[in-house]
């Protein structure tokens, strides 16, 4: 799609000034959405719309609110959208994140639907597509809408912009439809997000889950073999693109080993083993289940206490919603008991660490580790896993992994656990601390090989590469 001008929109902004008391500093939220798109943004150009959350951000914008990034080398333009406390507490923290949220993750936390989030959630979309349609500087662009925050956005444009090429990603699950039909806006939902030409997911069984959603909720005419639902006059192509990540660069010359400096800062000796989780502190990630697993593991092979470490970064995250502050209360509970239980004057089984980290450093953490572990309840794809398998170039270190993550369908060498059995993940543990060098090696190998090449550019290219074709036959159509 050559000269095509490419519009990404998303909640979440892919830079965010704050300001400190050393001044104004650029900070990379902890968002795999964010994760996976600024890679292709930045190698495509265009504009990124999403909202201006940091407190410096108004700071750094031109008269436009435009900021040309990456800082050190723009190749697009960043546009930010200003929310008022109001906008946000109804249309981020109440419906996208209590209602949405929950709902598409089976996680057992109930979605809470409010007449007035909605209202704001409708108006924030329409916000977005006026600056889409401010944004835009031909009538053909394409435009990523991401993520369950923009579910009304896809149509809105489509009424303004008839022929643009709208390719939404969910980001998220797609529940089955009778768990969907609990939200009181199922029709509005569905219909907003058909306004698309192409609606991603990351599996198939989540493109399914929608289908049958439509079906049920919707008149429509819905062609299985072709992937596609005929709906209000417009065709959307639904299909799964696993999303990835940028297969990292070759790393330069590196004089530290990161295994050093990590056991340094933390004091754990050099005969003791590592695990590792990394995420926001999110209810839908299992980090309660890990450690209750860790529990078990410690109870059935007490040979192993005091010879492996737990370090966990657990980013705070939407910490002004009641869920995400009572998971904070219990994980702190939890990490303080197992603590008690297990540990010594020179030892402490988990390392709970709740704060921001940057990319280098979790890159660090990621090669340091001898497992990581990724326990989610229930997740669109998780970009931890992957990230942590592109890290090991020394091809060692093993994957604990839940079969409900979007990954354990292409990361097979992982140990696939179900979170929600503690002893079964307990032994994992035990399988992962005892694994033969050599099988280690061949399941990192193998796993490297599938992420080196379903990376994100892979991912971009075919949701693309399937618009070129839907502009292609629609030329030949009308002509
Ligand atoms: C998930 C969502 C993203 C979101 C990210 C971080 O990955 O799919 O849309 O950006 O979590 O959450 P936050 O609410 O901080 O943007």
């Amino acid at each position: 799609l050559p000269d095509t001008e490419v519009i990404v929109v998303s909640n979440r902004e892919p830079y965010i000034h704050e300001k400190t008391p050393d001044g104004v500093v650029l900070r990379k939220p902890a968002s795999g959405l964010v994760s996976a798109l600024e890679p292709i943004t930045r190698t495509c150009g265009g504009t990124w719309i999403a909202h201006g959350g940091g407190s410096a951000d108004r700071e750094t914008v031109d008269q436009q609110d435009h900021v040309a990034v990456p800082p050190e080398d723009p190749t697009y333009t960043l546009r930010r959208v200003w929310l008022s406390e109001e906008e946000l507490k109804g249309y981020y923290l109440g419906f996208a994140n209590e209602g949405m949220w929950p709902l598409c993750h089976i996680a057992f936390t109930r979605p809470i639907f409010r007449a007035a989030d909605w209202d704001a959630y409708q108006a924030v979309n329409r916000k977005f597509a006026d600056a889409v349609i401010a944004e835009a500087k031909s009538d053909r662009p394409i435009v990523l809408v991401q993520d369950y925050h923009f579910a009304l956005l896809p149509r809105l444009i489509r009424e303004r912009l008839p022929n643009a090429i709208i390719i939404t990603f969910w980001h998220i699950p797609w529940p089955n439809a009778e768990v969907f039909s609990i939200c009181p806006w199922r029709e509005q939902i569905l219909d907003g997000l058909l306004g698309s030409s192409i609606l991603g997911f990351h599996i198939q069984l989540h493109c399914n889950n929608f289908t049958e959603s439509v079906d049920r909720f919707l008149e429509s005419r819905i062609d299985r073999e072709g992937a596609a639902i005929s709906y209000k006059g417009g065709t959307t192509l639904v299909h799964a693109y696993p999303i990835s990540i940028e297969w990292p660069k070759k790393p330069k010359f590196i004089t530290t080993d990161p295994s050093r400096t990590l056991r340094d800062r933390h004091g754990i000796p050099d005969d003791v083993k590592i695990a590792i989780g990394v995420e926001r502190l999110d209810y839908t990630k299992g980090v309660l289940d890990r450690f209750h697993a860790l529990d078990e593991f410690f109870t059935q092979h007490s040979d192993w206490i005091g010879r492996l470490v737990f370090l966990q970064i657990a980013a705070p995250s939407r910490s002004d919603l009641p869920a995400y502050k009572l998971l904070h209360e219990e994980c702190l509970a939890l990490v303080a008991e197992i603590n008690d239980r297990y540990g010594t004057d020179g030892y402490q089984p988990i390392i709970l660490l709740d704060e921001h980290h940057t990319q280098e450093e979790l890159a660090e953490l990621y090669r340091a580790a001898d497992i990581c572990v990724v326990s989610s309840l229930h997740d669109g794809m998780n970009l931890v896993a992957k990230e942590f398998v592109a890290s090991r170039d020394d091809e060692r270190g093993v994957l604990i992994l839940s079969t409900f993550a979007g990954a354990s369908r292409e990361l097979l060498e992982a140990l696939i656990v179900n979170p929600f059995d503690p002893s079964s993940m307990g032994e994992a543990f035990f399988h992962a601390l005892t694994m033969p060098e050599g099988e280690m090696r061949e399941r990192m190998q193998r796993m490297r090989e599938v992420v080196r090449s379903n990376n994100v550019f892979r991912w971009a290219g075919s949701m693309l590469v399937d618009a070129a074709r839907l502009r292609k036959r629609a030329a030949l159509t009308s002509a």
